[in-house]
């Protein structure tokens, strides 16, 4: 299958991106043909500092091997290193309802607050349908978040293949269950905008407090507790096995143990889980040369589909004549 899925260096990759997107990234790798990207044309709608934005791509870059993608089996790139999908963009655009976008969460959800919305958050379904239309992406894995996003992708595509034949693949949202939306340390959905997450390459000592201070309810130590809703459980499941998982259920059921206890076991096990892939992003950092060699190489590979894409379309809508 035809694998593909971005994300946005607006800052530090958190554990929401990791355990609803990046960890589907490094499974789906294995049988699929990926490609995966560093969306730095959508961050640019939320960083408006260029330094910040492309010293974020990098660490981004940087952050994704160290978890384990390996850039023999997929191809990893930088959104903005394949023109050919913000021309693809307009071909979409044209053809786009504003009802559908202005029904858009992120758009909705701004402007809801009063904030100050720009052109390019609202038309930001468009170029990621673009992304995903470019290289005939058949499953694109994500959190709870992006799925109404990859439903205007399918409308868009189903659109223009009506009007001008059978060019786009339609895509799916591949979703994890245990994990389509990690809570935050306020048991809100973790999000940069909440500022509630914890960093996947954060220092211990930090998560440490992070964790500790999460709101819990007021139980009493001895009453029995609910697991499912707690999301300190939550994330603890996330981070262990399902035999640590049924013990700790089982505690929390029982009574007479304070969500201390699954604070400090949930701070260690994210620590031991992150411990290797954190070895290996020192050793990455050392060798930024190795980094923008590779995103050199899967910008390479990516334009050359998104270029015959980008000519079907154009020859299908009569931008281009037939070759
Ligand atoms: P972004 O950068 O906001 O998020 C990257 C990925 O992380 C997932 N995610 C979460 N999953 C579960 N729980 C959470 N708390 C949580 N927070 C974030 C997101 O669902 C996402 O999968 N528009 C996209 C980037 C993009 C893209 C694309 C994705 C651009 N073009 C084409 C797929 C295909 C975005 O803003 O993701």
């Amino acid at each position: 299958m035809r694998v593909l899925s971005g994300i946005q260096p607006t800052g530090r990759f958190h554990w929401g991106n990791y355990f609803g997107a990046i960890r589907q990234y490094i499974d789906l790798q294995h049988d699929n043909e990926a490609y995966y990207f560093i969306a730095n044309l959508h961050g640019l709608t939320t960083v408006r500092d260029g330094a910040v934005l492309w010293q974020n791509t990098m660490e981004a870059a940087l952050d994704l091997l160290a978890l384990g993608l390996d850039p023999n089996r997929a191809t990893l790139f930088v959104q903005s290193d394949i023109p050919e999908v913000c021309e693809l963009t307009w071909l979409l655009m044209t053809g786009t309802p504003l009802g559908l976008l202005e029904r858009c969460h992120a758009f909705k959800e701004k402007k809801a607050k009063g904030l100050p919305a720009d052109a390019g958050l609202f038309t930001y379904p468009v170029l990621m349908a673009a992304d995903i239309l470019a290289y005939d992406s058949q499953l694109v894995p994500v959190g709870e978040d992006q799925v109404q996003h990859i439903e205007v992708c399918r409308d868009l595509a189903g659109s223009f293949n009506f009007s001008f034949g059978e060019v786009f693949v339609l895509p799916q949202a591949k979703v994890m269950e245990n994990a389509a939306r990690v809570p935050g340390t306020d048991g809100e959905k973790m999000s940069k905008s909440y500022n509630n997450t914890i960093e996947i390459f954060e220092e211990p000592k930090s998560v440490r407090k992070k964790v500790m201070r999460m709101v819990t309810d007021s139980r009493p130590v001895e009453e029995p507790k609910i697991p499912e809703t707690d999301p300190l459980f939550q994330l603890y499941s996330l981070f262990v096995g399902d035999q640590q998982r049924e013990a700790m259920a089982a505690r929390y059921r029982a009574g007479g143990f304070g969500y201390g206890e699954v604070k400090k076991a949930l701070a260690e096990a994210a620590e031991g889980y992150f411990a290797e892939p954190r070895a290996r992003r020192l050793e990455l950092a050392a060798h930024p040369e190795r980094v923008r060699e590779i995103l050199g190489d899967g910008a390479q590979r990516a334009r050359a589909q998104a270029q015959r894409t980008l000519r079907r379309a154009q020859e299908a809508c009569g931008v281009k004549g037939r070759s």
